[in-house]
């Protein structure tokens, strides 16, 4: 009884089997996942209407709704939909109509089922809670969660009011208020799912249960409570207390940057004891108001900025590269190790080389702590953790390197050496992709001397490896597609966003983080304090403020990449002496214990008040507006001229390289997007007078003044 759908472009399709049950799948045509777009609602719509009248007719004991794509349910709302949306009301209205068509699903007068296998989040979710019950398969990537607030928004498809009724206040609110899903096992502890069943035979375990449930064998899931659950959530004095708490923990975490998780926890304590009818208004209420938000739509884009750079090289291009099945890491250091750990933790064997037994031994258990971290967080499991790190090989010769695809240099940054390793790597391995690390060094130059120099690249990871989600896959003038489609595609393979830069000093992120940390260290020598200087960033938005980033990188780095860029960009870079001063009194930063912190067993205390001998320290009071302007409007002028230069494709990549390498604060949408918001010619002014009261460093880019003359922005509206 197959039948194609009204709309064949939704993939939504509709059949009923012998036993009278209706299965309802959703196969979004042309891509890996399910999206819940506008259309696929519409004909969702559609098809209520002919089921309502297929169950008067008694032709329906039962529906299930399932996914056709492997790995997924429904991966949540086309963001583009939420892009598209003009404002306040659309968005309200967007969200009241996706909340109609799921009540529908809620009222049908036959028990349904969603039947989850994989990933399952937002939209998705939102159609599984208006199911009676949730089978749900153990597959690694099965996930259930509400991840709205990482947009700026809340669950709008009645996630609010629905979630908290099934697995109680303090459960719903730990997921729609962070965002974080739950996996199969936490999904079935706290009542989100009736059942787990094993991956492997999902469809006929859903067959099973469904069978169970329409003989009746079956109750409609309850929240699962403990006593002490009980009595928070079942009295007004403990619910007051809760939703108190809940309250100072987000606004603890959000800084009071993003709006949207206290809104959901207001949402959620209002609506409690409330008509649904009213609850659902208010939840459409409050989407409409944060998805009209900056915050909101500064999140989005950051998102779909985050979607393109994985589209950024064609898929004729990407054909060309060659499958990593092994790889290789050279350096066991603090990145080596780590690039190490990425690659086992993704399942694909990696050899990690180092000339010095001791590095070696350290660079092993640097890895195998991060798995064990990852376990302990519940990523994977204690047995898994092992497993991976058996496909980690130390060495210290290139025996085991015949077999290997890919090839990461992380050596001390040194031409001549990373020069003689890239020699041995190429007649260790010689088909094999050669990728350099390196922070500064030119990766044409380090391609000099190995035959075969179109098989070189750049894949700059950040520290820490397994936190930061960018690398930057460094593009030299003689390196190959072939190369190139490699090093992007490993990155993607290792859950990273790459973005693709030229092979230009410092490469993007490095570039422009110089003159912000140089015009840091300028304020200290003018007598600003470290406290108000990092206070005026963080409140900002920036994870850490410049001087604590500094420690963090350490003197000695930092001082040889500035010379570095010094040399080749010329005298914006590197022009104070903050950091040679610090060094000449035996400071390294974080990694001895002594920067502008003090620290102690690796944790950073107070700032260090021994630092203020050093430096002429005012009691003028310097505004934080000025700080802010100075280090961040000499950060903007310098992705001005590394667009000019061709380092990367185009604004876009500098906000989102920005957002992903260094924390820029999302909710401002990346550093071009806030140029914008402040106005170019605001900035080319301040530039210009800045740099007749402080020096040429501040002397505005070209393609600043030329944008400034032409009112011209960065980045587009939506
Ligand atoms: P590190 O000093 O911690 O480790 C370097 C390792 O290379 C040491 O274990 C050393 O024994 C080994 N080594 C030296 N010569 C070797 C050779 N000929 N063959 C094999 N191993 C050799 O350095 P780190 O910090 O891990 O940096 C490595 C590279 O990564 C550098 O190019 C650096 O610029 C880059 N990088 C560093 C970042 C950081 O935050 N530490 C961030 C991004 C890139």
């Amino acid at each position: 009884m197959d039948r194609p759908s009204p709309d064949p472009d939704t993939g939504l399709r509709f059949r009923i089997d012998a036993d009278h049950v209706g299965w309802v799948t959703f196969d979004l045509p042309g891509s890996s996942v399910n999206l819940l777009t506008p259309e696929l609602l519409r004909e969702l719509d559609i098809l209520l209407s002919e089921l309502e009248s297929r169950i008067a007719n008694g032709q329906l004991l039962a529906l299930v709704l399932h996914s056709g794509k492997e790995g997924t349910f429904i991966a949540g709302v086309d963001v583009e939909a939420i892009a598209a949306l003009p404002g306040a009301a659309e968005a309200r209205a967007a969200s009241a109509e996706g909340q109609r068509v799921f009540r529908r699903i809620e009222r049908l007068r036959v028990p349904t089922i969603a039947a989850i296998d994989g990933v399952c989040m937002g939209g998705g979710t939102e159609l599984a809670l208006h199911c009676d019950h949730r089978i749900v398969s153990d597959r690694d990537s099965t996930r259930i969660g509400l991840p709205e607030v990482r947009l700026g928004i809340l669950p709008g498809f009645g996630g609010t009011v629905r979630l908290p009724a099934l697995v109680g206040i303090q459960n719903a609110l730990g997921m729609i208020v962070t965002g974080r899903a739950a996996r199969p096992a936490r999904a079935r502890r706290i009542g989100l799912a009736d059942r787990v069943v094993p991956a492997g035979r999902f469809h006929d375990e859903t067959a099973r249960f469904v069978h169970d449930v329409v003989a009746g064998h079956i109750d409609r899931a309850a929240p699962r409570l403990r006593f002490a659950q009980r009595l928070l959530e079942r009295t007004a004095p403990g619910r007051r207390l809760l939703f108190r708490t809940a309250r100072q923990r987000a606004t603890a975490e959000s800084k009071g940057f993003y709006p949207a998780p206290l809104k959901a926890i207001d949402v959620i304590a209002t609506s409690i004891g409330r008509r649904p009818d009213d609850a659902y208004e208010l939840e459409a209420e409050a989407l409409g108001t944060l998805a009209a938000t900056d915050e909101s739509r500064s999140l989005v884009r950051v998102f779909r900025l985050s979607q393109q750079a994985r589209r950024a090289l064609s898929p004729e291009v990407l054909a060309e590269r060659r499958p990593v099945g092994r790889m290789a890491v050279i350096g066991a250091g603090v990145m080596g190790g780590a690039i190490a750990e990425l690659a086992a933790a993704n399942d694909l064997p990696v050899v990690l080389k180092d000339i010095d037994q001791d590095a070696l031994d350290s660079g092993l258990r640097h890895a195998a702590e991060l798995l064990r971290k990852a376990s302990a967080a519940g990523v994977f499991g204690e047995a898994e953790a092992g497993l991976k790190f058996a496909l980690i090989t130390g060495a210290l010769d290139y025996e085991e390197f015949g077999e290997v695809d890919l090839v990461v240099e992380a050596v001390v940054e040194r031409l001549p050496v990373k020069q003689q390793v890239m020699r041995e790597a190429r007649s260790a391995a010689p088909g094999a992709v050669l990728a350099s690390n390196t922070s500064a060094l030119s990766v044409d130059a380090i391609a000099d001397g190995v035959d075969r120099p179109d098989t070189v690249l750049g894949l700059h990871f950040f520290n820490p490896v397994h936190k930061m989600p960018l690398v930057e896959v460094v593009r030299g003038p003689r390196t190959s597609n072939r190369s190139l489609a490699t090093g992007f595609r490993l990155a993607l393979d290792l859950g990273k966003t790459p973005v693709l830069v030229a092979d230009r000093p410092g490469f993007l992120v490095n570039r422009l983080l110089g003159p912000y940390l140089d015009e840091a260290g300028r304020l200290v020598e003018a007598g600003a304090p470290v406290a108000v200087i990092d206070g005026a960033l963080e409140a900002f938005g920036m994870p850490m403020g410049p001087l604590r980033l500094l420690d963090e990188i350490g003197f000695d780095v930092a001082g040889h990449a500035s010379r570095e860029m010094a040399a080749a960009l010329g005298d914006r870079f590197g022009s104070a002496t903050v950091v040679e001063r610090m060094l000449e009194d035996g400071r390294l930063g974080k990694k001895n214990g002594r920067g502008f912190y003090r620290y102690e067993g690796g944790r950073s205390r107070d700032v260090d008040p021994t630092v203020a001998q050093l430096f002429r320290v005012t009691d003028e009071p310097v505004p934080g507006d000025d700080i802010r302007h100075r280090c961040l409007f000499r950060m903007v002028n310098e992705a001005a001229y590394a667009i000019e230069e061709e380092v990367i494709g185009g604004p876009d990549d500098v906000d989102l390289a920005l957002v992903l390498g260094i924390g820029f604060p999302p909710f401002r949408g990346g550093l071009l997007r806030w140029a914008d918001s402040i106005g170019i010619d605001t900035i080319h002014s301040a530039l210009t007078a800045y740099a007749a009261a402080h020096g040429d460093r501040f002397a505005p880019a070209p393609l600043l003044a030329r944008m400034a003359a032409h009112n011209q922005m960065f980045t587009d509206s939506t």
